[in-house]
C-alpha cells in the first residue's frame, strides 16, 4: 500500500470498529466523526463529543489515535474535539432510543404521561429479570445483588443493575461506579462499573437529603429508570429490591410482570420466617419465585473449620416451604463487606471462597433457571 491510498474514507472505515465507551457503537454511525482532513503523513481528525466535558474523552482519544496511527503511511494525527449541537444529541437519541410516545419532555409525576413503554415489560423481550428480594433489611441483598451482576457480567453477559432501594440505595458504592450517568437529549446513560451498568437513586439526590418521596412519585422514578435509561437490551436486568414487601415492590411488579424472584435469607429461623412474606406476596401479584439464596451460612476460620455462626438449615427450610430450589449457600467473609465498600466486589476474585460461590451462582442463575416457559409458548406455535 503507497502512502496515497490513505483517503478519507479509509481514515473513516479505520475508525468504523471504533466504539463510543459509552454507548458501546461506532462513532462513525453514532455521528460522532465531523471531519477527516488527509496531509500525508499527517491526518486531522475532528470528533463530537455527546456532551461537554465528556468522562471518557481520554479513553475515546486513546481509541481514534490508536486506529488511524495505525494505518499505514500515517505517522501522526491531530485530534480535534467539540461537542454535538442540540440536533445532533436528539437525532442520536432518537437513533438508539427511539421517541417516546405523546409527552416527551412532560414533567415527572404529571398527569396522564403516555411516556415510553417499558421495553422489559414486553413478552417478546429477552432480557431476563431478576428481583432480589428479602424480608429485612442487613441480610445482603445489595451484595448479593452486586456480586451475581458481577459474576454474570464475568461470564460474557451483558448486565444491568436497577438499585430500586430508593431510600437505602447501596449499589453505586459496592460496584464502585465513581460516575453519574450522562444524559443525552433526556437519555440517561448509564454508568458502568466491572462491566455492569447500574441505575440508582444515589445519582439524584444528595446524600445528606432523606428521601422523603410519597409513593406516587416513586412509582414514577422507578419506571423512570426503566424507561428513561438507555439499557440496550441486556442479557439480565437483576433490580435490588428495598427491604419487606411495600410499594415499591407492588409497582415492581406491575412494570416487570416478567421478573423472577430470588430470595434472600440468612441461616436464622426467624431471617426464614420475614423472607418467606416477601415469597408469598410474589405469589399474589403472579411473580414466580425462582429460588432462595442463603447468605451468611458461614465462617470458615484459620483451623478450616465452618463456623455456623447464625445457625443452620434456614436457606433449604424456605426453599423446601416454597417448593423452589435453594441455589446458594454464601459464606461469612470479611472481604465480601470490604469489597462492598471499596467497589471491588469479591465476585472478581472467583479464587477467593465467596467468588467461587458466586461464579456458580451465575452459572446456575444463567443456565438452570434459564426459561422454560419461552420454550413452552414457542411449543404451542408449533
Ligand atoms: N456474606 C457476607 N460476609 C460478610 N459481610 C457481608 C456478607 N453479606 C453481607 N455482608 C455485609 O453486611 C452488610 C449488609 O449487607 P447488604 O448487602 O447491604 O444487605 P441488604 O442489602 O440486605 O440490606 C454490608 O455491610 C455487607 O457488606
Ligand atoms: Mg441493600
Amino acid at each position: 500500500m503507497t502512502n496515497q491510498s490513505v483517503t478519507e474514507d479509509v481514515v473513516r472505515e479505520a475508525l468504523r470498529p471504533v466504539q463510543d465507551p459509552e454507548l458501546n457503537r461506532s462513532i462513525v454511525d453514532l455521528g460522532m466523526v465531523r471531519s477527516i482532513g488527509i496531509a500525508l503523513p499527517h491526518v486531522t481528525v475532528a470528533i463530537d463529543l455527546t456532551i461537554a466535558g465528556c468522562p471518557l474523552r481520554a479513553e475515546i482519544d486513546r481509541r481514534v489515535r490508536d486506529a488511524v496511527v495505525a494505518l499505514d503511511g500515517v505517522d501522526d494525527m491531530t485530534l480535534e474535539f467539540g461537542v454535538m449541537t442540540d440536533e445532533q444529541r436528539e437525532t442520536l437519541r432518537r437513533q438508539l432510543h427511539g421517541d417516546p410516545g405523546a409527552t416527551a419532555g412532560s414533567q415527572p409525576g404529571h398527569g396522564h404521561a403516555e411516556g415510553r413503554a417499558i421495553p422489559f415489560a414486553d413478552a417478546d423481550n429477552r432480557t431476563r429479570v431478576l428481583l432480589v428480594a428479602s424480608g429485612k433489611g442487613g441480610v445482603g441483598k445489595s451484595s448479593v445483588t452486586t456480586n451475581l451482576a458481577v459474576a454474570l457480567a464475568a461470564r460474557g453477559k451483558k448486565v444491568a443493575v436497577v438499585d430500586a432501594d430508593v431510600w437505602g440505595f447501596s449499589i453505586p458504592r459496592m460496584l464502585g461506579v465513581n460516575r453519574p450517568p450522562v444524559v443525552i437529549d433526556e437519555m440517561i446513560v448509564p454508568p458502568e462499573s466491572h462491566g455492569v451498568r447500574c441505575i440508582s437513586m444515589g445519582f439524584f439526590v444528595d446524600e445528606n437529603q432523606p428521601v422523603i418521596w410519597r409513593g406516587p412519585m416513586l412509582h414514577k422514578a422507578l419506571e423512570q429508570f426503566l424507561t428513561d435509561v438507555y439499557w440496550d437490551e441486556p442479557d439480565f436486568l437483576i433490580v435490588d429490591l428495598p427491604p419487606g414487601t411495600g410499594d415499591i415492590a407492588l409497582s415492581l411488579s406491575q412494570f416487570l410482570p416478567r421478573s423472577e424472584l430470588l430470595v434472600v435469607t440468612t441461616p436464622q429461623p426467624a431471617a426464614q420466617k420475614v423472607a418467606q412474606r416477601a415469597a408469598y406476596m410474589a405469589h399474589k401479584v403472579h411473580i414466580t419465585v425462582s429460588g432462595v439464596i442463603e447468605n451468611m451460612s458461614w465462617f470458615t476460620g484459620d483451623d478450616g473449620k465452618r463456623y455456623e455462626l447464625f445457625g443452620a438449615g434456614g436457606g433449604q427450610t424456605l426453599a423446601d416451604e416454597l417448593e423452589v430450589p435453594l441455589l446458594a449457600q454464601i459464606p461469612l467473609v470479611a472481604k465480601l463487606r470490604e469489597g462492598g465498600d471499596t467497589g471491588m466486589p469479591i465476585a472478581i476474585d472467583t479464587e477467593s471462597e465467596a467468588g467461587a460461590v458466586f461464579a456458580a451462582l451465575a452459572e446456575t442463575v444463567d443456565v438452570d433457571l434459564a426459561p422454560k416457559k419461552r420454550y413452552r409458548s414457542e411449543l404451542k406455535i408449533n
